[in-house]
C-alpha cells in the first residue's frame, strides 16, 4: 500500500458499520491503520471489539448525540466520517401510502441522520483544520423509482444536494466533503430478498436476481457490485491520494445509469 493510502493513526466514525456496505467499510478503513468506532441499532453477534462500538439510532437526535459523545470519549474525535446508514422499509402502494410518517422516517434516516453527526463533529474539525466526510447517498437520488421508494429517493436527493453545499461551505477550511452513489450492492440483505422474491414468483435465485437487475433498466457488467468494492473506493477517497477530490459524487453501479 503506497504511503498516500495508509489512513494510520486517523480516527475513523463509520454509522451503520455491522452489516452490508458499512460492515465492509469497517473492515477496509481497519485494514488501512484507521482506529474506527462503528454504530448500529444492534450489537452484531461476532462484536470483536465493544470498546469501539456503540448502540445508537441514528436517525433520532439523542442517537446521534450519543454517537458523538461517545467517539469524543473513546478516540477524541473524528478525522473521517463515512455516512453508511441509509435505507427504505416503507410499504408498496406508491405515493397514496407514504403518510407523513413514513416521510419523516424517510428524512430522519437518509438526510438528517448525517446532518445531525455532521453538525456535532465539524467543529473539532474545522478546528484542526482537516477532516473527511463521505455521504452513501444512491443513484436514485438521480434515477428514483416509482411506488415504495420515493420518499427514500427523496430524501438521498436531499442528502446529495446538502452534501455539495457542505463541501463549499467547510474545503476551503481544510474538510473535504464527497458523496458515494452506489447502485445495486449484493448484500446479505440483498441475497436474502433475492431468495425471498425466488420464493414468491416460484423461480431459482438466478432467475430472481436477474429480474431485480432487469427492473433497475440493467446492469452493464451484469452483475450488481460488491460491498468491499464500495469500501475500497470510500477508503480512497478518504485517503491523502484524494486530497485534491471535494464536492464530488461518485458513483458505483456497474453502469446501471443511462444518462451522462
Ligand atoms: N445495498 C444497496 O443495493 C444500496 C444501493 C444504493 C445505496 N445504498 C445505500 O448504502 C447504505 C448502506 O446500505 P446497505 O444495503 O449496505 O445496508 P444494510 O445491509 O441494510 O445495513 C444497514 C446497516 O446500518 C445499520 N442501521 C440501519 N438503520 C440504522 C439506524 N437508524 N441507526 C444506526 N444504525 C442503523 C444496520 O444495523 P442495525 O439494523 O442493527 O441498526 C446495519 O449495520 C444506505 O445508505 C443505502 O441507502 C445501498
Amino acid at each position: 500500500m503506497g504511503n498516500d493510502l495508509t489512513l494510520a493513526g486517523r480516527r475513523a466514525l463509520v454509522t451503520g458499520g455491522t452489516q452490508g456496505i458499512g460492515k465492509a467499510v469497517v473492515a477496509r478503513l481497519r485494514e488501512a491503520g484507521a482506529a474506527v468506532l462503528t454504530t448500529a441499532r444492534m450489537a452484531p453477534a461476532d462484536l470483536i471489539d465493544p470498546a469501539l462500538f456503540v448502540a445508537a439510532d441514528v436517525s433520532t437526535t439523542e442517537g446521534c448525540a450519543r454517537v458523538a459523545e461517545t467517539l469524543n470519549s473513546r478516540l477524541g474525535g473524528a478525522d473521517i466520517v463515512v455516512h453508511v446508514v441509509g435505507g427504505s422499509s416503507a410499504p408498496a402502494g406508491g405515493f397514496a401510502v407514504l403518510d407523513d410518517e413514513q416521510w419523516q422516517r424517510a428524512l430522519d434516516q437518509n438526510l438528517l441522520a448525517a446532518v445531525r453527526l455532521d453538525r456535532a463533529l465539524l467543529p473539532a474539525m474545522l478546528r484542526q483544520g482537516s477532516g473527511v466526510i463521505i455521504h452513501v447517498t444512491s443513484i436514485q437520488a438521480r434515477l428514483p423509482l416509482p411506488e415504495a421508494t420515493i420518499a427514500y429517493a427523496a430524501a438521498k436527493a436531499a442528502l446529495s444536494n446538502y452534501s455539495k453545499a457542505l463541501a463549499k461551505e467547510v474545503s476551503p477550511k481544510g474538510v473535504r466533503v464527497m458523496r458515494v452513489s452506489p447502485g445495486w450492492v449484493e448484500t446479505e440483505a440483498a441475497v436474502r430478498l433475492v431468495a425471498e422474491l425466488a420464493e414468491k414468483a416460484g423461480v431459482d435465485q438466478a432467475t430472481a436476481r436477474q429480474g431485480l437487475m432487469d427492473s433497475l433498466g440493467g446492469i452493464p457488467i451484469g452483475r450488481p457490485a460488491k460491498p468491499a468494492e464500495v469500501a475500497e473506493l470510500v477508503a480512497f477517497l478518504a485517503s491523502p491520494a484524494a486530497a485534491s477530490i471535494t464536492g464530488a459524487e461518485y458513483v458505483i453501479d456497474g453502469g446501471t445509469t443511462p444518462t451522462v
